[in-house]
């Protein structure tokens, strides 16, 4: 006890003397590359003939006493015992300690400064070529190794854009579930000094083609010219394309040609006949996998569209006037028009009865003659009179050439005026200005429900939502792991 008593004290002496005999104070000093830094051992004048050597970390640098030891390039002792560095370089950047070697029964004293060489930032992309190839459903593993001091911090790009991840981290992890996660994914290193430094790994997901087209139903004429067109969006590794009528190769010829523009894949018939009309498609396969979209080139008019025109749509307490205009190179021969109350009065006979929910089932059809025009376009007005007052209905129209029935249209709301002396109880009907929505299933329709509709626009927002799915599960992997 009386022993450790003793140590102790010993060392709150050094320390205290230390202080005392010490005119310099410990620093820590930041600085540039090529910089020139003075590090001070300045002792009270008293203690003359001391014995200063100073210590890069442990390794002894130089002996005041020692006239042979040899400092390091660019490093040397004043006769005031500063040690002096120039040119400084990374490798610069330690602690060094200065100690004073004192005659007996003194022990050495030491103090402590550091340096820090501040530079800006390197990276180095893991792998290092900056390029990942894998399949659909590997995992990438990709990184930037960042050199530079003070330590750089890493950000990631995506295709130029910030990627929303949790935390500064040298390294990502994930799966390739999805070809959209393919791309440039960029490191930003940065620490404050200099610009920021970035590094590039392209990742490249290899997968099944995947092939789409604006226009499946390609309306035509016989003797006129007919484009069928569907892009290529994605197709790593490449792939193999063909266009096929009844899984057959279509042969082509001078009238019927095929032209690739970038990813546009068309096939057009200079001069549509009439053996031309059916199914087609355009197949792209590479060894994951193969694509199809499908084509109809025909003669059945177009999709009929309502026209909204408040001068035009005369509405009364039980008719309203409808207008509605379509594309056919054939005289229309009939336009059906559906029609049901969408909500208000449900029938005469419940004249009190309203509801907001929609009718399942209620369409009445009303058969349109056509008219006896060429076209191409071809308007049709027609007012549907035995309506119920303050009702809502919507109306549905298709039309009928020589070559069959057009698919549906898309569905009008409209309203008529109220009757005479009728309050309305929940809202004011005749605010309601016809709206139009996209072409919806009508149940009970059949001849209208001749084709199958490729509903590119949802196809589009499927494949967005499970973008988003991902990207979450990779936020969340990054997170967990
Ligand atoms: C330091 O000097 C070297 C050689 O002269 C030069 O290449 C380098 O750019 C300099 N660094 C800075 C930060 O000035
Ligand atoms: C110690 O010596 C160096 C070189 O002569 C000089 O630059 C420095 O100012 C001196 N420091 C003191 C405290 O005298
Ligand atoms: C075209 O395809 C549809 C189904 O998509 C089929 O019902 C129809 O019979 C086909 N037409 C021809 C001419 O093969
Ligand atoms: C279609 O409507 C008619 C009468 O409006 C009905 O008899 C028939 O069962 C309906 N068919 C279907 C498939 O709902």
């Amino acid at each position: 006890m009386k022993v450790l008593l003793i140590i102790l004290s010993f060392s709150i002496a050094t320390l205290v003397e230390s202080e005392k005999v010490f005119k310099s104070v410990p620093v820590v000093v930041k600085t540039y590359e090529n910089d020139t830094v003075l590090l001070p051992c300045y002792i009270d004048e008293s203690e003359a003939k001391l014995r200063v050597r100073w210590y890069k970390g442990d390794t002894l640098l130089g002996d005041s006493m020692d006239a042979h030891h040899l400092m390091p390039l660019r490093t040397r002792m004043h006769a005031n015992f500063s040690l002096q560095i120039d040119g400084l370089t990374a490798q610069d950047t330690s602690e060094y300690t200065c100690e004073v070697v004192r005659p007996e029964p003194w022990g050495p004293i030491r103090q402590t400064h550091s340096i820090e060489v501040q530079y800006s930032p390197t990276v180095k992309t893991i792998p290092e070529d900056g390029f990942v190839e894998v399949r659909k459903g590997e995992y990438v593993d990709i990184g930037c190794e960042a050199n530079g001091t003070p330590k750089p911090i890493i950000d990631w790009r995506k295709n130029g854009d910030p990627m929303a991840l949790l935390e500064h981290r040298s390294r990502i992890r994930f799966r390739a579930q999805h070809r959209l996660l393919a791309g440039v994914y960029e490191c930003v290193a940065f620490n404050g000094v200099g610009d920021p430094v970035t590094a590039a790994i392209r990742v490249i997901i290899h997968d099944a083609p995947v092939v789409s087209t604006d226009r499946s139903f390609v309306h035509t004429a016989i003797g006129l010219r007919a484009v069928l067109s569907a892009k290529l969006e994605f197709a790593v590794p490449p792939a193999r394309t063909t266009w096929l009528r009844d899984g057959k190769p279509i042969k082509l010829d001078n009238r019927v040609v095929m032209i690739v523009t970038e990813n546009i894949h068309q096939l057009i018939f200079r001069s549509v006949r009439k053996s031309d009309l059916g199914n087609y498609t355009f197949r792209a396969e590479n060894k994951l996998g193969m694509a199809d979209v499908l084509f109809k080139l025909t003669g059945v008019p177009n999709i009929a569209s309502f026209k909204v025109d408040t001068a035009l749509n005369k509405a009364t307490t039980t008719s309203y006037t409808l207008i509605w205009e379509v594309d056919s190179y054939f005289t229309i021969i009939e336009y059906n028009l559906w029609l049901r109350p969408y909500y208000g009065k449900l029938s005469a006979s419940e004249p009190d009865s309203f509801t907001t929910e929609p009718p399942s089932n209620l369409w009445r059809k009303i058969t349109v003659p056509g008219d006896s025009s060429d076209g191409p376009i071809h308007s049709a007005t027609y007012t549907v009179r035995g309506l119920s007052p303050s009702t809502v209905y919507e109306a549905i129209v298709t039309s009928r050439n020589r070559f069959g029935w057009s698919k549906p249209s898309a569905t009008l709301h409209f309203a008529t005026e109220p009757g005479v002396g009728k309050t309305l109880p929940s809202f004011d009907y005749t605010d309601i200005t016809p709206t139009l929505e996209e072409p919806q299933e009508i149940y009970n329709l059949t001849k209208a429900q001749i084709f199958e509709r490729l509903d590119m626009p949802n196809r589009k927002a499927r494949d967005f939502l499970n973008l988003t799915t991902i990207l979450f599960v990779i936020g969340a992997y990054l997170f967990f792991s």
